[in-house]
């Protein structure tokens, strides 16, 4: 495969821009090699600058959800552009899209905008803090909630851990207000509740843990959480940030018929374009700045733009009911899967929710906690990625991320995918 330009720029990037890439997982270090630069993309095809066309399950990791380059999205974010790029002002989509994140999901009154999922986040807690006026924050090993400082310490071993920090940079005085968790083990939230009393906050989960591979949670887990939120007065923060508007049209609260109390969203309601938010009730919504006392602000939230193409986005996945073709999309893969016999002859285990999915290698068990995913599966899924970009299907360099059907992918996409797929691993077996 004809890769040289890529190559080139690559080479000239990495002398201006740490390891050539704006986000970490784009240098395809997992999987060696070097990124490809694409150029343009169209359904659920990109084409690179060398001219090689692949068939995409990355997504630009979540937001497109009609594919590349839908042109109803292209037309209102064209239409948008024309009359001025960002004012600083309110703007008519912003409460559009508002209304739309409103009338989906029964716990939230009012929604802020931000610019990603990370600010989103970032804000959620400030929030929940200035909120319940406590500090620590409980979250689980193996969910990601954006590069916000207190949020990226990883689990230690033992019963309650105070956090890590897992990344240089953030002081002790900030990580050792997390409280970082095994999923699915109740009963250490409830220790966690009974050792610090009165001092949490809030839990955040990624409901549909979806950053460390697919780890879906009983329902029991959920609700338990729920049930310790309520009897210990902290907030249960739903980080959406990949689920919102892509599992339902009412997300993991849907799904799981539990509501939160704060949700962040990012990825999809951009619709590819920068947008984040977080919304609650309009009691918590109230002590944001300027009714209240938690300081929030951002120069180009709300953005007309980013604004135009969300809407648009979920207008259309609601217009098209495309929560049910994803469904079905999703589970003729999974069917797929199930009549190849991936699990018996490869050892592999597919896991799906609607239209996100998943294989952990070496398993043939699906992975409920971080720590049951074999970290030494990692050459393994380097073949199999490269087998993949050579057929021309582009998967996620790190065996760690999920990948992403949108409304653009049909059964043959997916038939021609999980054949590649297949193929792959009989080469490396
Ligand atoms: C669940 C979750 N929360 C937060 C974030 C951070 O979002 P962003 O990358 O837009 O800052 C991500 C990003 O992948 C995410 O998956």
């Amino acid at each position: 495969m004809q890769i040289e330009k890529s190559k080139k720029l690559y080479e000239q990037a990495c002398k201006v821009i740490p390891a050539g890439v704006s986000s970490p997982v784009r240098a395809f270090k997992a999987v060696g090699g070097n990124p490809i630069y694409m150029r343009s993309g169209q359904g659920p095809f990109i084409n690179d600058v060398d001219g090689n066309q692949y068939l995409d399950f990355v997504m630009s990791w979540g937001p497109l959800i009609h594919g590349h380059a839908n042109q109803k999205i292209i037309q209102k974010i064209i239409e948008a552009a024309h009359n001025g790029t960002s004012f600083g002002t309110p703007c008519e989509d912003e409460l559009n899209l508002a209304r739309f994140i409103v009338d989906s999901y029964k716990s939230i009154d009012q929604v802020r905008f931000v610019s990603s999922g990370t600010e989103a986040v970032m804000s959620a807690i400030r929030l929940a803090r200035g909120f319940t006026g406590r500090d620590l924050i409980i979250k689980f090993d193996g969910c990601y909630h954006g590069h916000v400082d207190p949020l990226l310490v990883s689990a230690g071993s033992g019963l309650v851990t105070l956090g890590n920090p897992s990344s240089l940079g953030i002081p002790h005085e900030v990580s050792k207000q997390t409280i970082s968790l095994p999923l699915n083990r109740i009963e250490q939230v409830k220790r966690a509740f009974i050792d610090f009393k009165g001092q949490i906050a809030a839990v955040i989960i990624e409901p549909i843990p979806a950053n460390n591979g697919l780890l879906l949670q009983t329902k029991e887990f959920i609700s338990g959480l729920r049930e310790l939120c309520d009897e210990n007065h902290a907030l249960l923060i739903f980080d959406e940030v990949i689920s919102g508007f892509r599992v339902a049209q009412g997300g993991s609260p849907e799904i799981f018929n539990i509501n939160p109390d704060l949700v962040t969203f990012g990825k999809v309601i951009g619709g590819g374009l920068p947008a984040g938010a977080f919304g609650a009730n309009r009691e918590i919504m109230n002590h944001i700045a300027p009714n209240g006392g938690v300081y929030q602000a951002g120069t180009l939230s709300g953005n007309p733009l980013a604004m135009a193409a969300g809407f648009a986005s979920l207008k259309l996945l609601q217009d098209e009911n495309s929560w049910e073709y994803l469904e079905n999309l999703g589970s003729y893969l999974e069917k797929k899967v199930k009549l190849l016999g991936f699990n018996e002859k490869f050892n592999v285990s597919f896991v799906r929710q609607g239209s996100i999915f998943w294989f952990a290698l070496d398993t043939n068990i699906p992975p409920i906690r971080s720590e049951d995913i074999n970290a030494k599966s990692e050459k393994k899924y380097a073949s199999i990625f490269n087998g993949l970009l050579k057929n021309k299907i582009y998967i996620a360099p790190s065996m760690y991320e999920v990948g992403f059907l949108s409304t653009s992918h049909n059964k043959e996409h997916v038939d021609h995918f999980i054949q590649s797929l297949y193929h792959s691993m009989e080469c490396i077996s």
